[in-house]
C-alpha cells in the first residue's frame, strides 16, 4: 500500500527518503513488508503523500483498539475484513496461519513465507479456527448471507440422544438409550445408542428441525458452496428431503466404507427358529450426503468468484472418488477427544479437504461435537468456525482441536507439521 500510494502520489522513493530524513534502504524495507515503521513515522509518511494514515497504521500493526477489538470477536474473518479494506484484491495471499503447530499444505508454503514478513503484526496472533458455544439455528440466523464456502457436519439424529437427562446418563455410564458395550479384544469401546425406533411424529419433527437447518445453511453458504452431511441409511430421507426442499442439488453421496460393531440382524427373540433369516442388513456403510448450492451461472464463472462449485481433486491425476474406506475411529483419538459420535480424522481430512476446490473459504460445522472436522480442517490448512450446543462437549472440542489436528501418520500426536500430502491422508486408516 505505501508502494502504491508513494508512486500515485508521484514521490520517488529518494525524494521521500530525504524528506523524512531516513534511508532508502529503510523505506525500501518498509514497502517490501521487512520493517514495520512506528506510529509517528506512519504519520509523517501519510501526510507527505496524502494518504489515509489510518489504513497504514493498520497495515502496521498498530490497531485501534476498537477495531482490534472486532477482529480478535471475529479471527476467521478478520484477515479477509483487513484484506478487503485496505488490500488490493489481486494481491491478497489465502491466510494460512494457524494456533495449532500445525501448517497448511505444501502448496501454500510459498503463500506462509510471504506473510511471515508480518510476523510481529498483532494480526498474526489471530487464529485459524473459531468455535462457538451455542445453538447453530440461532448462530445460522445471524450470519450473514453468502459468508461460508462449505459445510462438513455429522448432525444428531436421535431426539433423546443428545438431551440433557440423555447426556447425563451417558456421563454415569448408565442406563439411557445410550448404552456401554462390553468390552472387545481388551478395548473398552465408545457408547452407542440404542437402536431407537422413530414414530411418526419423531420422524416429522426431525424433518422440522432439518427444514429449518438446511434453509439457514442455504443461506449462509455462497453460491456453488457444498454440504457434506452425515447420516445413516435408515434416516438419511428425513435430512435429505429438507435439504432439496431448500434449493440444494444433491450431487451425490460419499460413502465410508466402516464396519460397525453393532448388531440386530436376527429376528429378535426367534434367531434359532430363523438362523438363516437376517432381519435388515448389517451396515458396513455409512452415507453423507452431498448437496450444492446452485452455482451463479458456469461452474468457472462460479469458481473465479466465489472459489466454489466444485470439488479439491486429490491430485492433478487423480479426482476425488465418493467410496472412502475407513475405520472406526481409533482409541488413540477417543481418548483425545471423548465424545461418542467422534469421527475419525482419516476419513475426515479427506473430506473436508475435499470440500474447498481452491483451498480457498472458510469450512462450518454447526454440530461440531469435539471437533473433528475443525481438526481435520486445521490439518489441512484451511479456515474453519465450528458451532456447538453442549458445553461439555465444547470444552473437549477446545481442548481436542489441536491435539487432534496434530496427529501423524502413526497415530501419535507430535509437533511436526501435519501435511496434506496424499500419504498422510491415507496412511491414517
Ligand atoms: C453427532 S454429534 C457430532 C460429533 C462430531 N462429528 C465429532 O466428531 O465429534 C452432534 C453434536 O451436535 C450437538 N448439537 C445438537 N444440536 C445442536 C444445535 N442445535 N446446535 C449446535 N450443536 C448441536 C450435540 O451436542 C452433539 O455434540
Amino acid at each position: 500500500m505505501l508502494r502504491r500510494e508513494r508512486e500515485a502520489a508521484g514521490v520517488a522513493l529518494s525524494a521521500l527518503a530525504s524528506r523524512l530524513k531516513v534511508t532508502k534502504g529503510y523505506l525500501s524495507r518498509l514497502e517490501t513488508g521487512k520493517t514495520l515503521p512506528s506510529a509517528d513515522m506512519v504519520v509523517r509518511i501519510a501526510k507527505i503523500l496524502g494518504a489515509d494514515s489510518a489504513a497504514l497504521s493498520v497495515l502496521a500493526g498498530q490497531l485501534p483498539a476498537d477495531v482490534q477489538e472486532i477482529l480478535q470477536s471475529h479471527p476467521v474473518e478478520a484477515l479477509d475484513l483487513l484484506r478487503e479494506s485496505y488490500s488490493a484484491r489481486d494481491e491478497a495471499a489465502p491466510i494460512c496461519h494457524d494456533s495449532v503447530g500445525a501448517v497448511g499444505p505444501a502448496e501454500a508454503a510459498g503463500e506462509l513465507g510471504t506473510r511471515s514478513e508480518l510476523s510481529d503484526n498483532s494480526v498474526m496472533s489471530l487464529r485459524q479456527y473459531e468455535t462457538v458455544l451455542g445453538d447453530c439455528l440461532e448462530w445460522l440466523a445471524e450470519r450473514p448471507e453468502s459468508s461460508i464456502h462449505a459445510v462438513v457436519t455429522d448432525p444428531p439424529y436421535g431426539l433423546r440422544e443428545y438431551t440433557e437427562p440423555e447426556k447425563a446418563k451417558l456421563r454415569a455410564g448408565r442406563g439411557g438409550v445410550w448404552r456401554i458395550p462390553p468390552s472387545f479384544d481388551g478395548c473398552t469401546r465408545a457408547p452407542l445408542p440404542r437402536f431407537t425406533v422413530l414414530t411418526d411424529q419423531d420422524q416429522q419433527a426431525l424433518a422440522d428441525f432439518f427444514a429449518r437447518w438446511a434453509r439457514l445453511v442455504f443461506k449462509v453458504l455462497v453460491p456453488g458452496g457444498h454440504v457434506f452431511v452425515a447420516t445413516n441409511p435408515l434416516v438419511s430421507q428425513l435430512v435429505y428431503a429438507p435439504m432439496l426442499d431448500a434449493g440444494f442439488e444433491k450431487r451425490g453421496e460419499i460413502i465410508r466404507l466402516v464396519q460397525t460393531l453393532r448388531g440386530g440382524d436376527r429376528p429378535k427373540n426367534a434367531h434359532k427358529e430363523f438362523s438363516g433369516v437376517t432381519v435388515m442388513p448389517r451396515s458396513a456403510w455409512e452415507p453423507w450426503g452431498l448437496f450444492r448450492k446452485p452455482c451463479e451461472g458456469r461452474v468457472q464463472d462460479n469458481l473465479r468468484k466465489w472459489q466454489t462449485g466444485g470439488l479439491r481433486r486429490i491430485s492433478a491425476d487423480q479426482p476425488f472418488t465418493d467410496v472412502i474406506k475407513s475405520a472406526p475411529t481409533r482409541n488413540g483419538e477417543r481418548a483425545i477427544a471423548p465424545h461418542p459420535s467422534l469421527k475419525p480424522q482419516a476419513f475426515m481430512r479427506q473430506i473436508v479437504r475435499a470440500a474447498l476446490p481452491l483451498a480457498s473459504g472458510i469450512v462450518l460445522d454447526p454440530f461440531m461435537g469435539a471437533g473433528s472436522t475443525i481438526a481435520a480442517a486445521c490439518a489441512v490448512g484451511y479456515r474453519s468456525i465450528g458451532i456447538e450446543m453442549d458445553p461439555e462437549f465444547y470444552r473437549v472440542a477446545v481442548a481436542a482441536i489441536p491435539k487432534l489436528a496434530r496427529l501423524t501418520l502413526n497415530g501419535s500426536e507430535s509437533c511436526r507439521p501435519v501435511t496434506t500430502s496424499q500419504s498422510s491422508l491415507f496412511l491414517l486408516h
